[in-house]
C-alpha cells in the first residue's frame, strides 16, 4: 500500500482459468530448481537488474545531476532504441504527460527511437541547441539507429555550440567497449556506465530510465523504492522454493508457460490506465523479445481502454481462441468534471454522475466480457498509480518474464534472431565482410520477384 493510499495493490487470479492449463501444477513443482537458479545467476552477477548492486552509487548520481546538471536545460533529446528507449518513454506518458497537453511550457523529452530522416531534421531545426541536453542510451555504444543519430547530433551541437558542445551531451553505455565508450574517452564527454550483464530490456529502472525521469521531474526515487520492495526478496539470500513459490512473479511465471502449453499464444494487456498506455509497448518489448526463442513464446498484444474497445476488441472477444490477457486497472483514478445537469433523455443514467465514472465502467464491462469469452484474465489493480506502484509493476513484470523464460528452458535474457536483419542492414549498406548476407541480399532483391501494381 502506498502512503496516503487505502487501496493496497492487489494481482486478481479469479479468473485466471487454472481449470484450463493443464501444465501448472507441474510448473508450480519446479519452484526449488528456480530457486536455485535465481539464488546462483545473482550470485554470478548475472542478474544485475533485480540485485541492483549498481544503485547505491546511481542515486548519488541522480542526485548530483537533479540538483545541478539537468536544471540547465528546457530539452533532453533521447538518443536510443528498444529497451534504451521504451521504459523512458512508459515514464514519461505516465508521469510527466505535460508534453501532450495544450499550454505546455516546463521540460520537453523528445525520444528519438527510429530512423525517420523526417522526423530528426525537424528536430534539429527547432530545437535550441543551447537549452538542450543530448542523452545517448546505448548499452553495446554500436547500434546504427542510434549512433547513426549521434554523429548528426553531435555535428549539429558543434555547430551551433563550438565552445561547449561537450558539455550538452551525456552518454549512457557499456563501462568498457563499444564505440560511445571511446567517444566518450576521446572527448572526455560526461558519461554514466550501464553495468554488465544489464539488458537493454530490463534496464528501465537504471540510468537508462531514471535520468529521463529525473529531468521531468518525475519521483525517481519512489520508483526505485517501489521496484525495490519487489525485487527484493527475489535476491535475498534465504529465497528458498517456499519464498519463491509465494512471490508473485513466480506465479505469473507458473501461468504464462501454463498458458503457452495450452495454447493461449497471444497474451494482451490491457491498460485502462490511458496514461500508462506505454507501459504496454514496454511490456511487449520485454516479452517479446525475452521470450520469442525455439518456435515457442507467446505474442504480446498491447492494448488500452477505452479506445481499443472500439478498435481490436471485436477480435478479442470472438476470433481465435488463443488469448490471454493481463488486464491493468486503479482502484481510483480522477474524478473528472460533473456532466451537465441539462442532459438529454436518453444519456440521463449520466445525471450527477462525473466524467471520470466512466473509465472505471467500461473497465469491468471489458473485463468481465472478456472472461465471459473465456479468456483467461489475470487483473493488476493498483491501488494508486503513482511512480512507486510503477516500479512495482515493472519489477514484477521483468522478474516474472524471467522465470517465464526459465520454465520454458530458454534463455530470456539475449535475442540472437534480431542479429540477421541487422548484419543484411549492414550488408545493403556496404559495411566490410559479410559476404554470405550479400550474396543472400543479391538473390532475395532480384531473384524471381512477382511484383504487381495495385
Ligand atoms: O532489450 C534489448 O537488449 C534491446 O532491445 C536493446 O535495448 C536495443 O537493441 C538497443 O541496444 P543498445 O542499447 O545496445 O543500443
Amino acid at each position: 500500500m502506498t502512503a496516503g493510499s487505502t487501496h493496497q495493490d492487489i494481482l486478481d487470479w479469479t479468473n485466471a482459468s487454472w481449470e484450463r492449463l493443464g501444465s501448472s501444477a507441474g510448473l508450480r513443482q519446479r519452484a526449488d530448481e528456480m530457486a536455485a537458479k535465481l539464488a546462483g545467476e545473482v550470485a554470478a552477477g548475472h542478474l544485475p537488474f533485480l540485485a541492483t548492486p549498481f544503485m547505491g552509487g546511481l542515486l548519488e548520481d541522480l542526485a548530483e545531476l537533479e540538483a545541478g546538471f539537468l536544471k540547465r536545460f528546457t530539452h533532453m533529446l533521447l538518443l536510443g532504441i528498444g529497451g534504451s528507449a521504451l521504459g523512458a518513454r512508459a515514464l514519461q506518458k505516465a508521469f510527466a504527460p505535460g508534453q501532450d497537453l495544450p499550454g505546455h511550457t516546463g521540460k520537453s523529452l523528445w525520444i528519438m527511437d527510429n530512423v525517420d530522416a523526417a522526423v530528426l531534421t525537424a528536430h534539429l531545426e527547432r530545437l535550441p541547441a543551447d537549452k538542450t541536453l543530448v542523452y545517448v542510451v546505448s548499452k553495446s555504444g554500436d547500434t546504427i539507429e542510434t549512433i547513426g543519430q549521434y554523429f548528426l547530433v553531435k555535428a549539429w551541437l558543434k555547430a551551433a555550440l563550438p565552445g561547449t558542445w561537450k558539455d550538452h551531451l551525456l552518454l549512457n553505455t557499456d563501462e568498457k567497449k563499444g564505440y560511445l565508450r571511446e567517444e566518450a574517452t576521446a572527448f572526455g564527454v560526461r558519461t554514466l556506465p550501464v553495468p554488465d550483464n544489464l539488458g537493454g530490456r530490463y534496464s528501465a529502472i537504471s540510468a537508462v530510465g531514471l535520468v529521463p525521469a529525473a529531468f521531468l521531474g518525475i519521483d525517481w526515487r519512489a520508483l526505485v523504492r517501489g521496484f525495490m520492495s519487489v525485487a527484493a526478496p527475489l535476491v535475498d539470500p534465504k529465497l528458498d522454493a517456499a519464498k519463491l513459490a509465494a512471490h508473485p512473479s513466480f506465479e505469473f511465471a507458473v501461468w504464462g508457460k501454463a498458458l503457452m502449453d495450452a495454447g493461449y499464444l497471444e497474451l494482451i494487456t490491457f491498460f485502462y490506465i490511458p496514461a500508462w498506455s506505454s507501459f504496454a509497448d514496454w511490456f511487449a518489448q520485454l516479452w517479446a523479445e525475452s521470450l520469442g526463442k525455439d518456435g515457442m513464446g507467446s505474442q504480446p498484444i498491447p492494448a488500452v481502454g477505452a479506445t481499443d474497445q472500439h478498435s481490436v476488441n471485436q477480435m478479442f472477444l470472438d476470433g481465435p481462441r488463443n488469448k490471454a490477457c493481463l488486464f491493468v486497472e486503479r482502484a481510483q483514478g480522477p474524478a473528472g468534471l460533473p456532466f451537465p445537469k441539462d442532459m438529454p433523455g436518453i444519456f440521463d443514467y449520466l445525471q450527477g454522475k462525473r466524467f471520470g465514472e466512466l473509465l472505471p465502467a467500461e473497465a469491468l464491462g471489458t473485463r468481465m466480457a472478456l472472461c465471459q469469452s473465456q479468456v483467461p484474465l489475470v487483473c493488476l489493480r493498483l491501488g494508486t498509480d503513482d511512480a512507486h506502484a510503477a516500479g512495482k509493476m515493472m519489477a514484477l513484470l521483468g522478474a516474472a518474464t524471467l522465470l517465464t523464460g526459465w520454465l520454458m528452458g530458454i534463455n530470456p535474457v539475449d535475442q540472437p534472431a534480431v542479429e540477421l536483419g541487422k548484419r543484411l542492414a549492414k550488408a545493403r549498406l556496404g559495411a566490410g565482410g559479410l559476404a554470405e548476407e550479400k550474396a543472400a541480399l543479391a538473390g532475395f532483391t532480384t531473384g524471381g520477384r512477382s511484383e504487381r501494381g495495385f
